[in-house]
């Protein structure tokens, strides 16, 4: 059994499905190269994910955005609780938040975006694929920098679009595609041998 623990942040703000799939591939989970800890990490008091980390038996670490009262205090207070963690990665999967260069400038993270970037950055991605008239969509992972879903690519992967999709059909191929998509990435970063 490997004797070093690779931790990784989750930061999400909702229903907390990405997280929840981390949980179950890589949460106590012992590999030839070392094992690996999630601790999730919310802004949202009322989020979702919260009682899903939960039911594994996590707690969540919750920065609450409202008690501050500018973007760059709550960062300061994110950065500050990540690195008390001693994180060696951190994931950015539905984090609703924008961060400022008080954050990119001292946290390397990663995000997870459903679309094909840099086609369709922002919230409504999904929803933008879809109505694109494009015959593919997709899922990404990339790094954070200060743009919006702006950094440098990591890893992405595509989905037909048939005629026969609905809006609802498609958001269920895109949530499929990021539930291995993200962990294969994750224990890609960590040197981890993973299949999943
Ligand atoms: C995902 O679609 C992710 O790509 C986007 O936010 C959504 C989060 O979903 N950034 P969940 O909370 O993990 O279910």
């Amino acid at each position: 059994m490997a004797d070093e623990i690779k931790k990784v942040a989750v930061l999400f703000s909702g229903k907390g499905s990405n997280l929840e799939k981390l949980i179950e591939t890589l949460h106590k989970k012992s590999f030839p190269q070392a094992a690996t800890e999630i601790v999730p990490i919310t802004n949202n008091p009322d989020a979702k994910g919260i009682d899903a980390a939960k039911m594994h038996g996590l707690e969540t670490v919750v920065v609450d955005h409202r008690e501050f009262a500018s973007r760059e205090e709550f960062d300061a207070k994110l950065v500050e609780s990540i690195e008390s963690l001693g994180a060696d990665l951190v994931v950015m999967a539905g984090f609703m938040r924008i961060v400022t260069p008080i954050f990119t400038s001292s946290i390397k993270a990663i995000n997870l975006h459903p679309s094909l970037l840099p086609l369709f950055k922002g919230a409504n991605a999904i929803e933008e694929s879809f109505k694109s008239g494009m015959k593919v969509g997709g899922v990404t992972v990339h790094w954070v920098d200060s743009t919006l879903d702006g950094g440098k690519i990591i890893a992405q992967e595509c989905v037909k679009i048939e005629p026969s999709d609905t809006l609802q059909s498609y958001t269920q191929k895109i949530k499929s595609l990021e539930h291995t998509i993200l962990p294969k990435t994750v224990a890609k970063l960590l040197k981890i041998s993973f299949t999943p």
